[in-house]
């Protein structure tokens, strides 16, 4: 074959129909990967801002930028190209060898922490948010010689074993064997449905005061008050919990926990791989609570969906070479060029944003739209947020008692494509978390406009309005 052919684009066209696809993909892909959530199959085909498009053109207004990855919007043309320029340039490279953009990113994110944190410290990187959870507790087992961590409850920390381990929900564990390492996970700070049933005007922080009085006494399981060693090694935290719905904390939560971990040695790792870069109108979410964490943990946004690349900012003392050495955790694609490069264009992207006060004021008035639709419907029981990581708890008419099912009926109605709204059918992407899988986690783009805001609020009013019919 002449080279010319082996170099070109096969320009056959694909001949499948959508039900021919979604017949093919029932037989052929694996559903262990949740695509099978929801009742209908979308088969996206573009996107651009912050719409998806299906293989009709329908416009589908995303409230979610997959999971926070996609911060910047879908398309975003000054990324894309970044990643294109790199791809004519040095498109791929052993990660034994080095090339500029990871030097400059580790740089920038060592940096940047340096001068937020007052800490000096190091970048390694990974492709996944879980696998970098992996090099983060190696780094903790290394520097410790202990392999046992707290974590909260709700807390999602990803999927690989290591991460199921210090993920709360039982259902990721289940099918998967004995995990000798599990964490001993730890109530978090829900104010809006206290597990010890307090109110937070009232409440002193009792659920830390628990956790504070674990290390009363040896027979509490987790000290020796003989040289106050703990059997844990570290505390893993999302300072905002994500999957579990978007959950902010009392102000000085953050502040007194560290307190109590100084006093036994035990670390605090920050799990910011979907509320970082941002979303939650700071750098690192952990910054609203003035605390210095000793391991940070990053993924998602950082490539803002395009090449996966994520990673750990680690205290010096616990990644310098003479303690972490080469090769102490590795991955073939680890610091691969096109995630460095973009990666590096979404630092120098933020830097040259005003990000700090417009995320804010976005977050702001999204919630006051919402708080307007709160007021005709009960069944929206608690609206809150920080910066654009918005929650929204779906309930019965008593505002308390969660309603799964309405919450999957809103769910499946905006991705029906159906949601007649100004004179036109769309649709509306939305995710589920929450402890009961009733709180709508909203991260939209964040250069989502007010209009499109008052959009998706007509949009998501829209689909409350039939999901209630149906009912
Ligand atoms: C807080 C948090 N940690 C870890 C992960 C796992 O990241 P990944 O899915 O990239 O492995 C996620 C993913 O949603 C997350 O939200």
């Amino acid at each position: 074959m002449r080279l010319k052919q082996l170099t070109r684009i096969s320009k056959r066209k694909k001949s499948f129909t959508h039900d021919q696809l979604l017949e093919l993909e029932a037989k052929y892909c694996s559903w262990g990967d949740t695509v099978h959530y929801a009742e209908k199959l979308n088969i996206f085909k573009s996107s651009a801002g912050s719409y998806l498009y299906d293989h009709q053109g329908r416009e589908y207004l995303d409230l979610q930028m997959w999971y926070s990855a996609v911060n910047f919007g879908y398309g975003n043309q000054r990324l894309n190209e970044a990643l294109k320029k790199q791809i004519d340039t040095l498109p791929q490279l052993a990660c034994q060898y080095l090339h500029e953009e990871k030097i400059q990113l580790s740089t920038k994110l060592a940096q940047r922490n340096q001068r937020t944190f007052e800490e000096k410290g190091r970048v390694h990187f990974n492709v996944g948010g879980a696998s970098a959870l992996e090099d983060s507790l190696k780094l903790v087992r290394n520097y410790s010689g202990r392999s046992l961590v707290f974590a909260f409850m709700g807390g999602y920390h990803g999927r690989t074993l290591g991460a199921s381990a210090i993920t709360s929900s039982f259902r990721y564990r289940e099918r998967f064997g004995h995990f000798g390492d599990r964490a001993m996970f730890v109530p978090y700070p829900y104010c809006f449905r206290c597990l010890y049933d307090k109110k937070r005007d009232f409440c002193d922080l009792y659920c830390l005061k628990q956790f504070e009085r674990l290390f009363e006494t040896e027979y509490y399981s987790v000290v020796n008050k003989k040289n106050n060693k703990c059997e844990f090694a570290a505390f893993y935290v999302e300072p905002v919990q994500g999957t579990g719905g978007y959950i902010v904390p009392p102000q000085e939560y953050y502040s007194e926990l560290k307190n109590i971990l100084d006093r036994y040695g035990i670390l605090l790792i920050d799990d910011e791989i979907q509320m970082g870069f941002f979303r939650t109108g700071k750098f690192w979410a952990i910054e609203h609570f003035n605390i210095t964490p000793d391991i940070i943990v990053f993924g998602k946004a950082l490539t803002n969906g395009l090449n996966p690349l994520s990673g750990v900012w680690a205290k010096e003392k616990f990644i310098s070479p003479d303690v972490f050495p080469p090769g102490s955790t590795h991955a073939t694609f680890s610091s691969n060029s096109l995630g460095t490069t973009v990666g590096l264009e979404v630092v120098k992207l933020i830097e040259e944003s005003d990000f700090a006060i417009s995320i804010p004021k976005k977050g702001r008035y999204f919630i006051s739209q919402l708080k307007k639709l709160q007021k005709k419907y009960p069944q929206i029981a608690d609206v809150d947020g920080i910066g654009l990581a918005l929650r929204m708890e779906i309930c019965e008419k008593d505002g308390y008692t969660p309603n799964k099912e309405l919450t999957d009926r809103i769910v499946n109605l905006g991705l029906s494509g159906s949601l007649n709204v100004r004179g036109k059918r769309r649709g509306l992407i939305l995710d589920v978390g929450g402890y009961y899988k009733n709180v709508f986690t909203i991260a939209p783009s964040f250069y989502i406009t007010e209009e499109e805001i008052d959009l998706g609020v007509e949009l998501f009013g829209e689909a409350l309005k039939r999901a209630l019919k149906k009912s």
